[in-house]
């Protein structure tokens, strides 16, 4: 069982108790990184459907460009992700930027380094 999934198995079996729970969401580290960059929203689009940002989150840093063009066409054929081919190079493009060995480019958040 993943962490998370255990998280949540806990968080549903203290649902019913009578005290309030502070609890720390684990969403914010399985989102894509907002960016101002086009990708960001297509990866919304069409990264959401099948698993969290996590997968991504877990690629190595100095992955390439060839390798997230890999990665991107490996989830539409063999894994059927709908993805449009036009979309595909924005997609790359945000996803090395953010996540591979390129700089990333207008993006929102200021504590990516
Ligand atoms: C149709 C379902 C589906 C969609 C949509 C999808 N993926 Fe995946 N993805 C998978 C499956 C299945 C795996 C393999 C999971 C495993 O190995 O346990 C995977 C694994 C991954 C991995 C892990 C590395 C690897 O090569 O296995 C990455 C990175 C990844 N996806 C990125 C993406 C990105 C980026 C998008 C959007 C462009 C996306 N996925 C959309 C199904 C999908």
């Amino acid at each position: 069982m993943k962490p998370v999934t255990l998280l949540f198995a806990i968080i549903g079996l203290t649902a019913g108790s009578s005290f309030a729970l502070d609890i720390e969401l684990p969403a914010e580290t399985a989102a894509y990184r907002p960016s101002d960059m086009p990708g960001y929203q297509l990866v919304q689009n069409n990264c959401m459907t099948c698993h969290s940002a996590q997968y991504v989150l877990s690629q190595p840093p100095s992955s390439p460009r060839s390798y997230w063009v890999a990665t991107v066409k490996k989830m539409k054929k063999p894994f059927a992700a709908p993805i449009p081919d036009e979309e595909m190079p924005a997609i790359v493009d945000y996803l090395v930027k953010n996540y591979g060995n390129e700089k990333p480019v207008a993006s929102v958040d200021s504590s990516k380094k």
